[in-house]
């Protein structure tokens, strides 16, 4: 875990009017942590019905397979990855996220409602089925969405949002899988199949193939900012890369409808599936 007393004084700091102007100075730490890059906001609930469905949404996000067994095919919860409660930079933020849809969503080619990005990883990350658009547990958890999006003006882009991808390289397999034993598996298993210290994150019990997740540069860029969980950002980008690349390369469960991803061509180039459209030349990214 990085260093409570420094993420408490920047949450503090972050209170205070957040540019930092006329804000106190956060009290000198005896033994400073490396600042994380960008401040983790605070959550603050509203009173009254809204503030009561934002926090049943925020118990679905982190008890998800438990509130919607019938939609939830693995052992992840939403906070597997987007880690602390949703609010950390550089792991996919919800952040400000209600400013930032309606979205056009490249692999769809559509605009997405937010409700629609919601089933997204419920159909991938989660390896269920997606959710009615109207259902009583969507209403909560796009109410604690917004809780989290409280002051961000639509349209606005927020530090830290999505995760920080690498340029598109090759990762050396063989030394990931070592990477893997040495700094990931006593909380995730050798097997890669989870243990009470770290959830699945391949086969059966993990994201599917048409995660985003599954894709090598998202991968890395995960890695490299959030893993390992009680050490993040000690990994080298070499490492991270490797890593993720031996991750990427382990079985896990198909998603049928992958084919027919990116319909104009445009897929991403760490896509590890052929698509019906195939790629246009020069698109990608
Ligand atoms: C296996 C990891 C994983 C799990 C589990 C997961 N997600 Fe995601 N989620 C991602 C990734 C990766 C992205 C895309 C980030 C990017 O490429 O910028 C994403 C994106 C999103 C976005 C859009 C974020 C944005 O900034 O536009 C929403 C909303 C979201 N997820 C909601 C959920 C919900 C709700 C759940 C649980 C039902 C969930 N996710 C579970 C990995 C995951
Ligand atoms: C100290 C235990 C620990 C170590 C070591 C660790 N992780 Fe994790 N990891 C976690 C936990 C816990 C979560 C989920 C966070 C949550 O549920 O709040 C997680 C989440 C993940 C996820 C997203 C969710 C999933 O299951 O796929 C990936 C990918 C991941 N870790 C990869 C790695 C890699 C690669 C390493 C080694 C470089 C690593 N982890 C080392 C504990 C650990």
């Amino acid at each position: 875990m990085r260093n409570i007393t420094t993420a408490i004084a920047l949450i503090a700091l972050a209170a205070c009017g957040g540019d930092g102007t006329d804000a106190p100075q956060p009290v000198a730490d005896a033994t400073p942590a490396p600042a994380p890059e960008v401040v983790t906001p605070k959550i603050v609930f509203p009173d009254g019905p809204v503030g009561e469905s934002a926090r049943r949404g925020l118990a679905i996000l982190e008890a998800t397979r438990d509130s919607l067994p019938n939609h939830i095919g693995n052992d992840l919860r939403c906070t597997s990855c987007h880690l602390d409660q949703g609010t950390r930079p550089n792991a996919m933020p919800w952040t400000g996220i209600q400013a930032r849809f309606p979205q056009y969503n490249t692999r769809a080619a559509a605009v997405f409602r937010i409700e629609e990005r919601i089933n997204g990883c419920i159909e991938r990350s989660m390896n269920g089925t997606a959710l009615p658009l109207d259902d009583p547990a969507m209403r909560d958890m796009v109410a604690y969405f917004a809780v989290l999006s409280r002051g961000v003006a639509i349209g606005d882009a927020v530090p830290g949002q999505g995760v920080p991808k690498p340029a598109m390289a090759v990762g050396d397999t063989s030394h990931g899988a070592t990477v893997w034993l040495e700094q990931c598996a006593r909380c995730h298993a050798p097997d890669g199949s989870g243990s009470e210290l770290g959830p699945p994150v391949w086969g059966d019990r993990s994201y599917n193939i048409g995660a985003g997740m599954a894709r090598l540069r998202t991968a890395a860029g995960f890695i490299k900012h959030n893993m390992p969980f009680d050490m993040p950002g000690t990994l080298s980008d070499a490492d991270a890369l490797d890593v993720a690349a031996y991750v990427v390369s382990r079985p896990r469960p198909d998603f049928s409808r992958k084919a027919a991803d990116w319909p104009k061509g445009d897929p991403p180039l760490d896509v590890a599936y052929p698509t019906t459209a195939g790629r246009r030349e020069g698109e990608g990214r």
